[in-house]
């Protein structure tokens, strides 16, 4: 997107007819007029741009705003609130990170809706102990429709790229479901549908915890593998994401089960809230050796990297951690992947701490002023800000209409240590 103006202007007394002899006046005299004192005005008075970098940034911020990868606004519904929406009002300041006047005043246009339970480590060896994952899976995405259509005059949900774009185009929030975590399937591919059709666009293969289908990061240091990377089942997982459109997020994953996925997907992949490890070396962050994947590249992958803002997971000092910080960051994996691969997955509502400067959803120009300062161009900033993630959101839909034509059927697979689903027949 370029930051062209969001609405058409109105049209006034040009709809008038002109005669013949007006339209000569016109062309021949009034127009070089019009035309030498324009060039006369801007000359005096500039171009009309912001002078200051946080003017400059909120301009163009106003015609390519940010999409965020990564917002706990329905976690944050429940901890709080048990997510009762009767008693918290988003039109006023709340304890957390997001609202709606400060997402007005960061120009925040779109963002993922995390939804997110709890991963357990009592799931069992097998994972298959029973839990309310599912129900509470549930819960989160009925708490995130009800905000939605609560604040129906700021937010819209949205399924697809064109929807996101309608949105922002008429002035609302796009609002799409991303999956934290593949524990939240319950073991099965069918939920996963199920998911997909009300609304869920992206899904983390883990949280920090292994599951069925893949090894997880852990968060500070990595958990001992299960799988070596994705489980049997996991392999029959990416297809059938692919298939649906699910983005295939990487974030929270094991290095291995990165690998795996990168050199299983056939649509674009995203991480939706990382850090970058060269900073923090922690195994939740991303590690060159993953960033190197990433690109248009022969044997490269396309995908967006969406910076984390929580400051311990970018630095081993979180209180040195700000604006330039995290711009910082940005420029790094610029620098591994290119401008066409970086994006925001703040973590807001998510995060006890906040990077000096980028406190809540109202700072993002900040950064974007940051950026300009150091000679980021207007298009740079509008990829940064949510051009590359509707790229890539395109690329997946694309696949998923072309596995679709070529023919794939909804997987069959099931989790192969499940024995409910063995057929037992009826005595007739
Ligand atoms: C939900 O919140 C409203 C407003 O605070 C309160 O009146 C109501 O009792 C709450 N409902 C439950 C079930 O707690
Ligand atoms: C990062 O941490 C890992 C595991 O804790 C360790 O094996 C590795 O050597 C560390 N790398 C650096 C550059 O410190
Ligand atoms: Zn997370």
């Amino acid at each position: 997107m370029s930051s062209q103006p969001l609405l058409p202007h109105q049209r006034t007394d040009l709809d008038r007819p002109i005669t013949t002899k007006r339209k000569l006046i016109l062309t021949t005299i009034l127009i070089p007029i019009l035309l030498i004192g324009g060039i006369i005005w801007v000359s005096i008075k500039g171009d009309g741009l912001p002078k200051d970098d946080l003017g400059l940034a909120r301009y163009y911020l106003k015609g390519s705003p940010v999409i965020d990868g990564h917002i706990d606004l329905p976690e944050f519904a429940r901890a709080f609130y048990g997510n009762n929406i009767s008693a918290f009002d988003l039109n006023k300041p709340t304890k957390g990170h997001v609202d709606i006047p400060r997402i007005r005043e960061g120009s925040l246009g779109a963002f993922f809706w995390s939804i997110f339970v709890e991963c357990r480590d009592d799931n069992g060896q097998d994972f298959l102990n029973p839990t309310f994952q599912v129900r509470d899976t549930l819960e989160q995405i009925d708490v995130s429709f009800n905000l939605i259509e609560k604040y129906s005059d700021t937010f819209a949900f949205a399924a697809t790229s064109d929807q996101v774009e309608v949105a922002i185009k008429e002035g609302k929030v796009a609002s799409m479901f991303g999956l934290e975590g593949g524990h939240m399937l319950g073991n099965s591919l069918a939920v996963l549908r199920t998911y997909h059709k009300l609304g869920v666009r992206y899904m983390t293969l883990t949280h920090s915890c292994n599951n069925a289908f893949a090894d997880s990061a852990g968060i500070f240091e990595g958990v001992e593998e299960r799988w070596g990377g994705l489980s049997k089942f996991g392999r029959s997982l990416i297809p059938e994401m692919n298939r649906l459109g699910v983005i295939v997020d990487l974030s929270h994953v094991s290095d291995k089960t990165a690998l795996q996925a990168l050199a299983l997907t056939r649509s674009p992949i995203m991480l939706s809230h990382s850090a970058a490890r060269h900073f923090n070396n922690m195994s939740r962050n991303v590690p060159d050796e993953i960033l190197a994947k990433i690109g248009r590249g022969k044997h490269q992958v396309d995908g967006v990297v969406m910076v984390n803002f929580f400051p311990v997971f970018a630095s081993s000092k979180p209180e040195e951690v700000d604006v330039a910080y995290i711009a910082d960051e940005i420029e790094y994996i610029v620098e591994k992947t290119g401008k066409h691969h970086v994006g925001i997955g703040s973590d807001y509502d998510g995060i006890e701490s906040t990077p000096k400067g980028l406190e809540d959803v109202s700072k993002y120009p900040y950064l974007f002023a940051e950026l300009i300062k150091r000679g980021w161009t207007e298009h740079e900033l509008s990829l940064l800000a949510g051009g590359n993630f509707l790229r890539v959101f395109r690329g997946v839909e694309e696949t998923s209409r072309k596995l679709q034509k070529d023919g794939w059927k909804p997987s069959q697979v099931i989790y192969e240590k499940r024995r409910d689903l063995d057929p037992i027949g009826w005595e007739l």
